[in-house]
């Protein structure tokens, strides 16, 4: 059975008081939610240790980035087995701020989730066409060859921790969301490649991502292969956030 994840990326968001107010009220209502949703916050890696504090093993914890190495002479940078030790479950890799803002490639990606699993961490692969890519017919195209790509590395009995996010760069941050069937025809070709590459793809948690909010999600986790969403500005308040957790349609 595929996991059903909300996560919020707060990207350099946020602050000790927004952690001191926001994991608490997150912790205390997605614990008396009944349809098995797993709630993840993701903040700026040095509220990390905060968050897991103060979320009790309730809420699960994620870090935005990890370097390419795991230990050693790389100034600024902070290792998958470090974000683990710190209790974080996720790794966020291949956010299209950091392919995008600071030139990250196919292939780092490839090595940040290898060391990400290798250090026992959930990795949510990131992937998504540009405005122009879509407009040029090529989203499909474009999407499938960053799942291959990213992927690479990941062995047989580690597809269980490997989760893929699909998010449209023209939707991040814009108010514009990709129509729920668009998505969802995005995320059936993307369960198509994890199963052409061996995976077992119909175990694999696929989360849309992109302008996800309190009023849209439903729609969006209600199609068959969107299993839930990974939430930018829309994870900074408790009460939307909380909301989009809520959206998750129970387990029949
Ligand atoms: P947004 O961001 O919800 O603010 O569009 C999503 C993301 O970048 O993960």
């Amino acid at each position: 059975m595929r996991r059903r994840i909300v996560a919020g990326n707060w990207k350099m968001n946020g602050s000790k008081d927004l952690v001191n107010s926001l994991v608490g009220q997150v912790r205390s209502e997605v614990a008396s939610l009944d349809n098995g949703v797993e709630a993840v916050i993701i903040p700026p890696a040095l509220f990390v240790s905060d968050v897991v504090r103060l979320a009790g093993g309730e809420i699960a914890v994620g870090i935005q980035n990890i370097a390419c190495w795991d230990s050693g002479a790389y100034t600024g940078e902070v290792s998958a087995g470090m974000a683990r030790d710190s209790g974080c479950d996720y790794a966020l890799v291949g956010h299209s701020e950091r392919r995008q803002l600071f030139g990250e490639t196919d292939q780092q990606v490839a090595v940040k989730v290898g060391r990400a699993l290798a250090s026992g961490l959930n990795a949510v692969i990131c992937v998504g066409e540009t405005l122009e890519e879509r407009e040029a017919g090529r989203a499909e195209e474009v999407v499938s060859a960053q799942v291959r790509r990213s992927v690479a590395e990941v062995g047989g009995d580690q597809w269980h921790q490997v989760v893929v996010a699909y998010e449209p760069v023209w939707a991040i941050g814009t108010g514009k969301t990709a129509t729920a069937e668009d998505a969802q025809a995005m995320h059936a070709a993307i369960r198509a490649v994890l199963s052409a590459l061996g995976a077992p793809a119909d175990e694999i948690s696929l989360l849309y991502g992109g302008s996800v909010k309190a009023d849209n999600a439903a729609a969006l986790f209600a199609q068959p292969d969107i299993d839930g969403g990974l939430i930018g500005g829309a994870s900074l308040s408790a009460a939307d956030f909380v909301s989009i957790c809520r959206a998750v349609p129970g387990r029949s």
